[in-house]
């Protein structure tokens, strides 16, 4: 078969599941085009995409501001290294700094990889600036955590399925209930050896777990308490996703590191970056971290690019309203509703709860028929289902799409 002839869904199914590890269990379908909220199938039927590549395409597929920023640069330059400088990545770091309010920034390509720079920065920083003896440091995570695939980030992960037989394991974690402000207290008190806390302001991947409210504020007042440093994993949180610019904007938070990823680069190209001020960021000196393509000019390019679109359209301001109104949309049907409990989440990240055991296959189903009636999503530990369209949904657009799950829950109705 040519590479380039037209495939049908199952041929596209059999390829990947023959040559492919199966390291994933997608879905059957099979998409070759996507535009704003909207993609398509390989034989034209066309869906409400509304798990946006799990918070990466915030801005909507294909956005032509960051399509057109993308080309122009792929063009002109797209890769030297770090070996040099180029004359993007500067541009990026200054917009990206001044949009989030920090000294400085460390790009990287994928969340896992920003994820782990976050946990070197803070061990160097507990080293050099804390002085905590060397290779006694501690970081406070949190259970239910999803922070990435790598052997580091797996070691403190409690999800059987990601850890097991990966092993031996990274050590240095500590584990405490989230949500849970005592349990990060006792620890504080009880240990000179933490570096710092890592959290994650919703937990999307456990299910779109949201924190009591006032839990971040408090916790990050607590780590100033203790010169320990609030590292906020926002990379599925982040860039308006929740309503905000940032989900730990909501309780007014400023985090000593910031761990962002995903819609970074509006879904074109893998872009992350880990941000802090001076004090914490200077501690890196040349050689030790980077990445090739780390900071490279389509990256930068793609970045700022994904940046304006979200200031320039509103798009917090819409997720913030959009999200309101679907869970008190979906919040009506939960009343009456016997095969879901509840409705939750924070601006287009949001989640219901499907009344059924978290090893049945309901969510599953519900997913399979959600496909059939023109809407994309996924269940998330079993009977979770996650909500995320693209931030730049219009209220018709929801409405029409909430109409499409309830009718669909309606058919799962006993
Ligand atoms: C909170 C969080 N951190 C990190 C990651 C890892 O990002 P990536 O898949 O780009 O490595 C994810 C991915 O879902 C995430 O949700």
């Amino acid at each position: 078969m040519a590479v380039l002839d037209q495939l049908t869904s199952q041929q596209a199914i059999d390829l990947e599941n023959k040559y492919g590890a199966h390291n994933y269990h997608p879905l059957p379908v099979v998409l070759s085009k996507g535009e704003g909220v909207y993609v398509w199938d390989v034989e034209g039927k066309k869906y409400y995409d509304f798990l946006s590549a799990y918070s990466a395409v915030n801005q909507g597929h294909c956005h032509p501001k960051i399509v057109g920023a993308m080309n122009n640069q792929a063009q002109t330059l797209t890769l030297t290294s770090r070996a040099f400088y180029n004359d993007m990545l500067g541009r990026f770091e200054e917009f990206a700094t001044k949009t989030f309010n920090f000294d400085k920034l460390l790009p990287m390509n994928t969340g896992a990889e920003a994820v782990e720079t976050a946990l070197k920065l803070c061990r160097k920083w507990a080293y050099e600036v804390k002085g905590i003896n060397e290779n006694e440091a501690q970081i406070i995570v949190c259970e239910n955590n999803f922070h990435g695939r790598t052997t580091t980030i797996i070691s403190f992960s409690n999800d059987p399925v990601a850890r097991k037989n990966f092993g031996p394991y990274t050590d240095g974690f500590i584990k405490i209930e989230y949500d849970n402000l005592k349990a990060l207290e006792e620890v504080l008190n009880n240990s000179n050896n933490v570096a710092g806390f890592l959290v994650e302001p919703i937990q999307g991947e456990a299910g779109v777990y949201v924190p009591s409210e006032g839990y971040l504020a408090a916790a990050k007042a607590l780590c100033e308490k203790h010169n320990v440093l609030f590292i906020a994993d926002e990379v599925q949180t982040g860039i308006a996703r929740t309503g905000r610019m940032l989900a730990i904007d909501h309780e007014n938070v400023q985090a000593d590191i910031l761990i962002l990823g995903k819609a970074l680069s509006g879904g074109a190209y893998p872009v992350s970056a880990v941000l802090a001020n001076d004090n914490i960021m200077n501690v890196i000196k040349p050689g030790n971290h980077g990445s090739t393509y780390g900071g490279n000019p389509v990256a930068a390019a793609v970045g700022i690019a994904a940046l304006e679109v979200i200031r320039d359209e509103n798009l917090a301001e819409n997720a913030q309203a959009l999200g309101k109104l679907f869970r008190a949309e979906l919040s009506r049907f939960v009343e009456t509703s016997s095969i879901v409990n509840a409705v939750r989440g924070k601006g287009l990240l949001n989640a219901i709860l499907i009344n059924d055991t978290e090893d049945s296959d309901t969510a599953w189903n519900i997913c399979l028929r959600l496909r059939d009636n023109g809407l994309l999503a996924k269940p998330t530990h079993g009977n979770i289902i996650r909500f995320a369209p693209p931030l730049v949904i219009t209220k018709d657009q929801l409405l029409d799409c909430v109409s499409i799950i309830t009718k669909t829950l309606q058919e799962f109705e006993d």
